[in-house]
């Protein structure tokens, strides 16, 4: 049997989206900005609205050790898991500090995005940020088919 994967996402320009969505935005790039990321050089920054309306923000940081560093996304998910009590994340926009491209998240990040999104029974909205334009996926299960889950 055969069977299909496929999901909508929207790709709009930041101009077009809401004061909320534009902000959060800015946040992430603000973030971006404290990135340590001297191997790479590839500074991303993740900033996520909860619903209370606060929105936390983290940087990439990397290590001498090189594996021992850690994606923006992570950085902020564990630390919010940790000190976020029962708080969901309703939005999480990823950009990058340099280039025009839009900035996607890795696959690892992905899986955690996605446990967390089960674990708060609520969509996490995704807003990927490229310098004009922005591709925005409803739930971030979409972006991680056949996902491992214990
Ligand atoms: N990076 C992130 O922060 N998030 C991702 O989703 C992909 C990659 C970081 C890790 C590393 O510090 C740099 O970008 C280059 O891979």
């Amino acid at each position: 049997m055969d069977e299909t994967y496929s999901f909508t996402y929207h790709r709009m320009a930041i101009g077009s989206l809401s004061e909320c969505d534009r902000e959060l935005i800015e946040q992430a790039r603000t973030a971006a900005r404290t990135a340590y990321a001297p191997y790479s050089r590839f500074g991303v920054g993740a900033a996520a609205r909860l619903d209370d309306g606060s929105i936390l923000s983290a940087s990439n940081q990397e290590s001498e050790v090189l594996p021992s560093g850690m994606c923006a996304e992570r950085i902020l998910l564990y630390w919010l898991q940790a000190n976020a009590g029962p708080r969901k994340i309703e939005t999480l926009a990823i950009t990058a500090a340099q280039g025009d491209a839009i900035c996607t998240p890795c696959a690892a990040c992905r899986q955690v995005i996605a446990d967390t999104e089960k674990r708060q029974h609520h969509p996490i909205r995704i807003l990927m940020v490229g310098t004009h334009e922005v591709i925005i996926v409803e739930q971030a299960g979409h972006l991680i088919p056949f996902r491992f889950e214990l």
